[in-house]
């Protein structure tokens, strides 16, 4: 139980309704995470992401026992039993505890007349173990539309993208370049008993072998590294900053790339961080003044240049544009539930304006890293061959690096269960006139 009397199980019943009606885990998690008692925080942390991890494979579970969905006003004593069968499907919790524990939250809910039915369908689980799944969807744990989308556009990947999604992300670092060497940091976190290792793409990067509280990492408060997923590092390397450059971070927000910009080369001439959510810039201000770094911060929408722009031309643009973020489910599984298939289309068209509206304010001679967190070609390879079909000036750059799947257009990481995540970078120029 939690100070307000709440069992765990109910609050994490109350997180995945909200994810139902389309609230993120990152929007409903904190409070609830606020109403509990510091030592029931990494438990209830656990019980959200694992459920929605393996919602789809448990929902199939429990459709199945179940001889007729509960009714509407009924529907959080079905999240909870999800989150019971979580923890008897993947958790080492006992048996008995969960099946007690979840009857009770089941009362908490004002549900009573309930309880009967979920202490039934939790001892025939218990009893009968996990039924066979009746098909991928529940199998891999991924709403049909993705695994099927998945199959299509990756006909020899997308049973080992899935697997990956389905994984613990391990946590990994980007050290600030202004403040330490990767070596040296390295010592530090040995000398802090945290095992860790160098990435082996990104330059700064270190993964530790099992995450770690931020205020454990020596000298985190004070700016010396950021915790950023490899594959989210490499899109700014590609920038090929120089000093004197004035650099626009187009979606900016919460400003892991922006922080990477300004720590990976001295002497930019400005970097602006643009972003149109006022709820997320804060974050950006955040993140620079930790790591004691200056940017401009201007909130508006990228696309509509005359509301924002100086006409001052931008040497590089990073455009790390709004997408499906079907190459991170693995750190945000509420994806699975959140994401339709009907986002696709128009997020590929507001991708689409974002990248004409950026090519207008980039300088002659200047470059652009075109960059996603998606795995599907819509969102990224065929994005940028539309661009390329209606931008005669655009000159393609194809990177010179050890990593990722060569698309013609630019150059795709999956996400790979060790070590980073799914993304995708096309790197344009325009030519001098
Ligand atoms: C993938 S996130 C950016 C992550 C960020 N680059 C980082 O590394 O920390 C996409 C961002 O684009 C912003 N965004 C979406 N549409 C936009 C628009 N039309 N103009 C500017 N920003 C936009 C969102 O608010 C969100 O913060």
């Amino acid at each position: 139980m939690n100070g307000q009397g709440q069992p765990l199980r109910a609050i994490a019943a109350r997180v995945l309704q909200s994810i139902e009606n389309g609230q993120s885990l990152s929007q409903c998690l904190p409070p609830a995470l606020n109403d509990v008692a510091d030592n029931e925080r990494p438990q209830l942390q656990a019980l959200c992401y694992g459920t929605c991890r393996w919602f789809h494979r448990l929902d199939a579970e429990l459709q199945a026992r179940l001889k007729k969905p509960l009714r509407k006003p009924d529907r959080m004593v079905h999240h909870l039993m999800l989150v019971a069968l979580f923890q008897l499907r993947f958790s080492q919790q006992a048996t008995y505890a969960v099946l007690n524990e979840t009857v009770e939250a089941c009362r908490t809910l004002d549900k009573p007349h309930l309880t009967g039915l979920v202490n039934g369908v939790l001892r025939a689980a218990e009893r009968e173990g996990e039924p066979a799944l009746p098909d991928d969807s529940a199998r891999y744990s991924h709403p049909h539309w993705m695994l099927e989308k998945l199959r299509h556009n990756w006909p020899d990947d997308w049973q080992a993208i899935l697997d990956a999604n389905n994984a613990q992300a391990p946590m990994t670092l980007r050290v600030n370049a202004l403040r330490f060497s990767r070596d040296d940091y390295l010592q530090h976190l040995a000398d802090a008993g945290i095992e860790a290792s160098a990435t082996r793409f990104a330059p700064h990067g270190i993964q530790l072998a099992s995450p770690a509280p931020v205020d454990r990492l020596p000298w985190f408060a004070d700016g010396a590294v950021s915790v950023q997923d490899e594959a989210a590092q490499l899109s700014t390397t590609l920038m090929d900053l120089a000093p004197g450059q004035r650099v626009l971070d187009a979606c900016a927000a919460p400003g892991g790339k922006t922080c990477a910009i300004l720590e990976s080369c001295g002497g930019l001439s400005e970097v602006v961080a643009l972003d149109e959510s006022a709820d997320r810039l804060p974050r950006v201000q955040e993140n620079l003044e930790r790591l004691d770094l200056v940017a401009t911060l201007k909130q508006a929408d990228a696309a509509d240049i005359e509301q924002w722009w100086d006409q001052q031309p931008f040497d590089r643009i990073l455009l790390d544009v709004p997408c499906s973020a079907t190459g991170v489910i693995r750190r945000h599984p509420d994806i699975k539930l959140l994401r339709r298939e009907s986002d696709i289309v128009p997020l590929a068209s507001i991708q689409l304006g974002l990248l004409e509206a950026m090519w207008q304010v980039l300088a002659p001679g200047g470059r652009l890293v075109y960059a996603t967190c998606s795995v599907f070609p819509q969102e990224n390879h065929r994005i940028i061959r539309r661009f390329l079909k209606q931008q005669s000036d655009a000159a393609l750059i194809q990177p010179n690096v050890p990593w990722g799947r060569d698309m013609e257009t630019g150059r795709q990481m999956l996400p790979a269960p060790e070590s980073h995540d799914g993304f995708f970078y096309a790197v344009l120029e325009k030519p001098e006139p």
